[in-house]
């Protein structure tokens, strides 16, 4: 299958490494572009139009609100068989199918960790007219990461829990290696203490079916070190500053 990407910004650039993918690039900066293609041994088109001309696959990695002005220079050139792939977020398939006439088109929200195979990819559940494509897309994005089919309507949601993953697991972890410096252990420990540590936790936890009150309670013994740290937890308020961040992601128009 010929891939096409327009846009080769960052999605763009973890999904194409993530996936070896040798695309067929176009962006409006023609040395992002031709930086990307030469990473992963694809090639530099010369407009979107060339993109999805000579794509079976393309896959939108502009931003959300260029969906209009790139349709208008590209979407004459679908072809029988042109399969699109938007991961544009906060863009309805609907609007993407308007704008893409005569393309079969799925919406996906993948997240940055596609690029080191441990993405998660939020799957719009919506076969169209088209099964067959549906599995194969669903395939391709599987070798990066994991692929979980929902209703669109719990798209904003699922960006709001995935897509900034990568962010909040790195804020919670240079917390916690901040007060393990505080508490006497030099940062370079600190850092790969704090990082194998919950790579340990989250074995742990997938090993568990995810039973998050099971594990915590496995690991505390009345009145011992784990529960006094994590009353302290609590006492500071993280079930509400998740809750906060979910909200105020959402209300950003994930
Ligand atoms: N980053 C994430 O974690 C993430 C996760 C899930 C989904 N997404 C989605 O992925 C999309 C891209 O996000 P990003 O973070 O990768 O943005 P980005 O780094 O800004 O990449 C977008 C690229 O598209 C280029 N571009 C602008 N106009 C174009 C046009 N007419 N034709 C072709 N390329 C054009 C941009 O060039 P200029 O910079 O010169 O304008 C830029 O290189 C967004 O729709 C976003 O919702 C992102």
């Amino acid at each position: 299958m010929r891939i096409g990407l327009i846009g080769a910004g960052n999605m763009a650039g973890a999904l194409a490494r993530g996936l070896g993918l040798p695309a067929r690039i176009f962006d409006v900066d023609v040395a992002r572009a031709q930086t990307l293609a030469d990473q992963v041994g694809g090639s530099v088109a010369a407009s979107n139009a060339d993109v999805i001309a000579g794509s079976d696959l393309v896959i939108l990695c502009h931003k959300p609100a260029q969906l209009t002005a790139v349709a208008a220079t590209a979407s004459a050139a679908v072809h029988q068989g042109t399969l699109i792939v938007s991961l544009l977020g906060g863009v309805a398939l609907a609007d993407v199918r308007a704008a893409y006439a005569g393309a079969t088109v799925f919406r996906i929200m993948p997240n940055t960790a596609v690029e080191v195979g441990a993405g998660v990819i939020g799957f719009v559940d919506d076969d169209g007219e088209a099964p067959e494509a549906f599995s194969a897309i669903q395939a391709l994005f599987a070798k990066v990461g994991e692929v979980f089919l929902i209703p669109e309507s719990q798209m904003a949601a699922l960006t709001a829990v995935s897509g900034v993953a990568p962010a909040y697991a790195a804020l919670v972890a240079e917390a916690q290696i901040d007060a393990a410096v505080r508490a006497g252990i030099p940062a370079a420990v600190a850092a790969r203490l704090v990082g194998a540590s919950m790579a340990g936790g989250v074995a742990i936890l997938q090993r568990e079916e995810m039973d998050t009150l099971g594990v915590r309670r496995a690991v505390t013994s009345p009145g011992g070190v784990t529960a006094r740290g994590l009353a302290a937890l609590e006492a500071g308020g993280l079930r509400a500053a998740f809750d906060d961040a979910m909200d105020a992601v959402l209300g950003a128009g994930a």
